[in-house]
């Protein structure tokens, strides 16, 4: 698999978040999370997160009856599982229904027509064919299911004020997706709404997010009142997409009847498919999977189903 060279495994990305410099990008992405999540019930949703990482997130959206954590790196995962473990020992009963794959988001083992709701913040800047990911999506996502996207916007205020004093030479008004050294694609917000539109997504709500984003004004005023600002930011100037990071929620439409979570699952069998024949006819026990259709094994080792492929 030819892969943008974000390498997860060799590195502890929780790392990147437990520097202090980072809480203010942290608590900014949280806010704008809770807007997009709140008054949405959890009550027998199917809520997936593709690209996890170590589940920085998950506090956010532990409500959902039914939560799907999907990476790319098997080490990110193992975090994540650990981490989810501790966050949940006063209710294990809990963790029985938080599931972790180990899968490429561009291929996903996932049945068609099966999540409510679907989460991916920090990840399509990493994907070699974003075109594909956003297939994927439609593919799983529920008639009227709720995506919750987060891109990096390449026509973001300082981009904007470097390339008119000639410090940066692409346009950020390009809306070609620009590449940021060798592993980071930034894109522009019409780019991206070009992609949802021609998929039937309508786009319901774009939060711009880490609207201060600078080193200066983390040193001073500090991040608390940076906090304040972006509150205010995030609240009455979000349609001014002028921030380094978006958020949006789109719906899907047209994919027929809506169930939006009508279905209770009583395990993975009932939303896996094998990737490589695309049937559900998966077995499952606690150390691996088979495929009763193809014979294919996929692993299972600390709680992470592996549906990585091997060719
Ligand atoms: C910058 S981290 C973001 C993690 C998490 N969403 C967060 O905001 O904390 C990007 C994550 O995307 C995962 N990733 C990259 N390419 C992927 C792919 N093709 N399929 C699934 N996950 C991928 C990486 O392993 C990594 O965990």
């Amino acid at each position: 698999m030819d892969f943008r060279k974000s390498d997860y495994e060799s590195y502890d990305y929780s790392k990147f978040w437990e520097d202090d410099r980072r809480l203010y990008e942290d608590k900014s992405e949280r806010m704008a999370l809770r807007r997009l999540i709140a008054g949405i019930g959890g009550e027998n949703k199917i809520f997936f997160d593709i690209g996890c990482g170590y589940g920085r997130l998950f506090n956010e959206y532990k409500d959902f009856e039914t939560i799907i954590l999907i990476d790319y790196s098997l080490n990110n995962l193992k975090n994540a599982r650990e981490r989810i473990e501790r966050f949940l020992k006063n209710t294990p009963g809990k963790l029985a229904s938080v599931y972790f794959i180990a899968a490429d988001a561009t291929s996903l083992p996932v049945k068609s027509d099966c999540a409510d709701i679907i989460l991916t913040v920090r990840v399509v800047h990493h994907l070699d064919n974003p075109e594909k990911y956003f297939d994927e999506i439609v593919r799983i996502l529920k008639n009227k299911g709720l995506f919750f996207l987060e891109f990096a916007n390449k026509r973001n205020l300082k981009n904007i004020l470097r390339f008119f004093v000639r410090k940066m030479d692409t346009s950020p008004f390009n809306l070609k997706p620009s590449q940021i050294g060798e592993t980071i694609l930034n894109f522009h917000p019409d780019y991206i709404s070009d992609i949802l539109k021609k998929r039937n997504f309508t786009i319901k709500k774009s939060i711009s997010v880490s609207n201060f984003r600078l080193n200066l004004l983390k040193k001073f005023p500090g991040t608390k009142t940076l906090l304040f600002f972006e509150k205010f930011y995030q609240k009455f100037f979000s349609f001014v997409l002028l921030g380094p990071s978006i958020f949006l929620k789109s719906v899907l439409d047209g994919k027929g009847p809506e169930d939006i979570g009508r279905n209770k699952i009583t395990g993975l069998e009932d939303i896996l498919i094998c990737i490589y024949c695309g049937k559900t006819s998966l077995i499952l026990n606690k150390s691996m999977i088979q495929c009763k259709n193809c014979g294919r094994i996929f692993a299972c080792e600390d709680g992470i189903y592996n549906f990585k492929k091997k060719d």
